[in-house]
């Protein structure tokens, strides 16, 4: 067994929006006691840009001219994650509506991808790390993968609660976020299914730490 504050272990947590996988990630972080990261803020905060600077989020160039000019700066500190444009906290302004509608565009440029995964390989484990493509492209050799599901009505409610918005609305949101994010939504070979329909955050979080804990890797 690794002693806790020698740990470099790596586990990621992907699988489609609004599975549960921020507030599983981040509990079972906490219990860890390592951080988490949420890729996804990298992504949100590229669109956030795009918005205030009037890029198009089909504007790939556009967008990465603003990725340079920007100094955009990550913090993982305990429950949650923080994010700076020029010195200035935006990560208030990233679980919006409008970004929600735009970020799956400005995150299928692969310039804008190549930026998100240079930033994400650059942090120094031990770490939980939540998206799409953290255990397939991003991190491929994590000690532990787990991709979580959820039927489409268990996270639209999910979502609709966070958001206070009407189910029907968000659940065509999420569909057609679903068919956007297809290509980064393919999971890893070797990451552990988690079906997290039914189930409490607790129960989702105390079936990932027993996996945890069986690899002995913490
Ligand atoms: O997890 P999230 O909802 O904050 O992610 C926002 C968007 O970013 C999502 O629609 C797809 C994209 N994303 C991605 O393509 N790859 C990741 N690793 C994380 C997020």
């Amino acid at each position: 067994m690794t002693v806790m504050g020698e740990s470099t272990i790596i586990i990621t947590l992907d699988g489609p929006a609004a599975t549960g996988k921020s507030s599983v990630g981040i509990e079972v972080a906490r219990r860890l006691d390592i951080p988490f990261i949420s890729s996804g803020l990298f992504y949100r905060t590229a669109t956030l840009l795009a918005l205030r600077q009037d890029v198009s989020p089909a504007n790939q160039d556009g967008i990465l001219a603003l990725l340079e000019r920007h100094k955009i700066l990550f913090q993982s500190g305990g429950k949650s994650n923080k994010i700076s444009v020029d010195g200035l906290e935006v990560s208030h302004k990233l679980n919006t509506d409008q970004i929600d509608e735009n970020v799956s565009a400005v995150s299928s440029h692969p310039g804008v991808r190549s930026w998100v995964q240079i930033r994400l390989q650059r942090l120094q484990p031990p770490f939980v790390v939540e998206g799409r493509d953290m255990g397939s492209i991003v991190f491929p050799k994590a000690d532990i993968k787990f991709y979580l599901t959820a039927s489409s009505e268990t996270r639209a409610a999910r979502r609709g609660n966070e958001r206070g918005s009407d189910l029907d609305l968000v659940g065509d949101a999420l569909m057609r976020r679903d068919l956007l994010d297809a290509r980064q939504l393919e999971p890893a070979k070797d990451a552990l299914h988690i079906d997290t329909n039914g189930k409490s955050l607790e129960e989702v979080t105390q079936t990932l730490l027993l996996h945890v804990a069986a690899t002995d890797k913490v």
